[in-house]
């Protein structure tokens, strides 16, 4: 178990802006950065990053964190994996502590398994390196290569090499370094046959495949020579650690020159990969031969929203183009379409044409993907009105899940012009779609957190600046709105020093002394309510790092919702000072004093409430006589908090 001393550490240097930049394209808009969500569909960035807090989040779908969280949610480690990415990435050494319980054993076994086959997965590419380019029986290998146009460098960018022929003899020098077999194996380099092992990738040039941050996380294995029998290309199986599907060929060669460039190039093939490399085109990828999956264009979505997709000339590269790209324009991505000339791949065609003479065939070449669909199916349908009426359909559906809403318009008056129909009636049938699609996710989406979190803010916008007694009865369901506004300030201003009295106090020591015997009602909020007072009642003035990398997951998250929307001040002071001047002060301790008083005029009104029914209900005379005195009570302070809010609160009504 990592030692509380090192989360401090990590906690303490990890920075948010580095963790999330390293997947997330972010542009600096004011003292924040601002990117593409990489947790759901958006066109126009709301994914915040707030360095000084160390902390992001979406304001489209809620997700919200610190470096931590963002590991966990967005590359799924587990907290401990999340902490160790932390410490290589920081070079902090992790002390670990006794394991303490079979729960935390088992965490450390699955991760000491997915650095084992890691470590095997490396050991395995530098063997297949050195076994190309050293030994006699493998310079078939490095022949192979070299014939089809790969020079030196490309070989050794791509790590690319060769696995010998023969049974095992791979695995027998794994094992004589000491690699346990059991580990070969859930790696996918070794399989076993009748009670004896084999290598699984036997006489076959390799590809190593990396992840996005480099690492070797499996291989494609290809045949030198044509056989029907045996399969061209032979590629890890999937497990826990290798998931074809979240992977693209060459992301971690191409993310640079992807994000230069703003647009991804999408191929099929490893060799079509390498040879646009090796030729300067750098910033292509490959789907690996299956269609493009969800999880793969989001890789890409987090880098750029434009792709280009390369096919075959032939059919059924045509056929492929259509494959999944309803997913792609689904996630918001302008998709463009290029069909290369007959019969070449974009690997034998870069080599044909040369970078220059590709980069324009593909400029000249690329098509708006639903306009390629639609005049590629158009000429098919001419003569059949019920393949027409089909493809109609098939287009509209296409454009209904465009998320941008001038696109789609644009979309079909380009159909309307085509298939000469009316815009309108085409306009019903797209809206149709996307309500029917709405709703299915609404229905999907009801038990969603997000949800609560949209509807919270929703309350909170709706919530009045300024106290009406009307509008009270409406609040009064949003007391969480008023004890969030408490604890807000007290997590970002708990420790600043404001004047009272001509004293100077801490802004805790205000908030705690005005609400004493109040509790808070919302549980979340209390909880760092209490927490904070815990602190403050022995004699410390925790700041908003404590509670935002807090260990209390329920605490670190509900602090890190506060402070990234921060509380809105009536002037924007306090980037400047932390000790509040004098002529600002008036309206810095205003908004405090107009927090707390909403919170204490909520629980007087329901207090009184309260009263009231028991006044109805009680029949004991002595008990009504004290009700009686205690509702005159409450009542005058009514009248007074209703004088003093609108005394005190600075904003104007709206
Ligand atoms: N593929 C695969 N298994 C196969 C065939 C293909 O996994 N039996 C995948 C590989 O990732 C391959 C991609 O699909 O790179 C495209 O297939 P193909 O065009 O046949 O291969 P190329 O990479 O173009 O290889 P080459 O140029 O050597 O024919
Ligand atoms: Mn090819």
């Amino acid at each position: 178990m990592i030692s509380k001393f090192t989360i401090q550490r990590i906690n303490d240097e990890a920075r948010v802006e580095d963790v999330v930049g390293e997947f997330v394209t972010l542009k600096k808009r004011g003292s924040n950065l601002l990117g593409l969500c990489p947790f759901h569909n958006e066109k126009t960035p709301s994914f915040n990053v707030n360095p000084a807090r160390n902390i992001y989040k979406c304001f489209g779908c809620g997700k919200a964190g610190g470096p931590i969280q963002f590991l966990i949610d967005y590359q799924q480690l587990s907290y401990p994996d999340a902490l160790r990415y932390l410490a290589k990435k920081y070079n902090i050494e992790i002390e670990e502590e006794a394991v303490s319980d079979e729960e935390k054993q088992k965490e450390q076994e699955r991760h000491n398994l997915a650095e084992s086959i890691h470590i095997a997965n490396t050991f395995a590419q530098k063997f297949f390196t050195d076994y190309m380019l050293h030994n006699e029986a493998g310079r078939i290998g490095l022949a192979y290569f070299k014939e089809r146009g790969f020079n030196q460098q490309t070989i050794e960018k791509f790590q690319l090499g060769f696995a010998p022929d023969g049974f095992d003899v791979f695995t027998k020098h794994a094992l004589k370094e000491g690699f346990q077999l059991e580990v070969l194996k859930k790696a996918g380099l070794t399989s076993s046959k009748e009670n004896s092992t084999l290598d699984f990738f036997r006489n076959r040039v390799m590809f190593p495949i990396h992840n996005m941050t480099g690492k070797v996380v499996g291989f494609g294995g290809r045949i030198m020579v044509k056989d029907e029998k045996a399969p061209k290309y032979v590629n890890t199986p999937e497990s826990e650690v290798y998931q074809k599907s979240k992977i693209l060929y060459g992301a971690y060669f191409a993310k640079n020159e992807i994000r230069k460039q703003d647009e991804c190039l999408l191929v099929e093939g490893y060799t079509d990969v390498i040879s646009l490399h090796q030729a300067g085109i750098e910033n292509a990828v490959a789907s690996s031969g299956t269609a493009l999956t969800p999880d793969q264009i989001r890789l890409v979505k987090r880098i750029t929203p434009n792709i280009t997709m390369l096919y075959d000339g032939d059919a059924a590269g045509i056929k492929a183009a259509l494959r999944g790209t309803d997913l792609i324009l689904e996630e918001g991505m302008s998709v463009r379409v290029v069909i290369l000339p007959d019969s070449e791949d974009p690997d034998s065609f870069v080599r044909k044409t040369g970078a220059d003479g590709f980069t324009q065939f593909v400029k000249q070449n690329r098509k708006d993907l639903i306009l390629f669909k639609t005049s590629l199916l158009a000429e098919e349908a001419k003569k059949d009105p019920i393949k027409k009426a089909e493809l109609i359909r098939d287009i509209l559906e296409s454009i209904g899940k465009i998320p941008d809403a001038i696109q789609r318009s644009v979309y079909v008056k380009e159909c309307s012009q085509l298939f000469d129909m009316s815009e309108q009636v085409l306009i019903t049938e797209v809206n149709k779609l996307r309500r029917k699609k709405l709703k299915e996710q609404q229905k999907a989406e009801q038990t969603d957190a997000a949800q609560t979190t949209a509807n919270d803010a929703a309350q909170e916008d709706t919530l009045p600046a300024t106290f009406h007694q009307e509008q009270f009865n409406q609040q009064t369901k949003n007391v969480g709105v008023l004890e969030r506004d408490v604890v807000r300030i007290l997590l970002e201003f708990g420790a600043w020093q404001i004047p009272v009295d001509d004293d100077m106090i801490s802004v805790a020591t205000y908030v705690f002394d005005e609400l004493e015997g109040i509790e808070l009602e919302t549980e979340t909020y209390k909880a760092l309510y209490e927490l904070f007072r815990r602190e403050w009642e022995g004699g410390n003035l925790p700041d908003d790092k404590f509670f935002t990398g807090n260990d209390n997951e329920q605490i670190s998250k509900t602090a890190i919702e506060l402070l990234a929307q921060p509380y809105s001040l009536s002037e924007n002071w306090w980037n400047k000072y932390k000790i509040v001047v004098p002529e600002k002060k008036h309206v810095f301790v205003k908004d405090i004093q107009s927090a707390i008083l909403r919170l204490k005029q909520y629980r007087n009104i329901s207090e009184l409430k309260k009263v009231e029914r028991l006044i109805k209900d009680t029949t004991d005379e002595n008990e009504l006589i004290k009700l009686m005195k205690l509702h005159k009570l409450l009542t005058e302070q009514k009248k007074e908090f209703a004088r003093t809010v609108g005394n005190v609160v600075y904003r104007p009504v709206t």
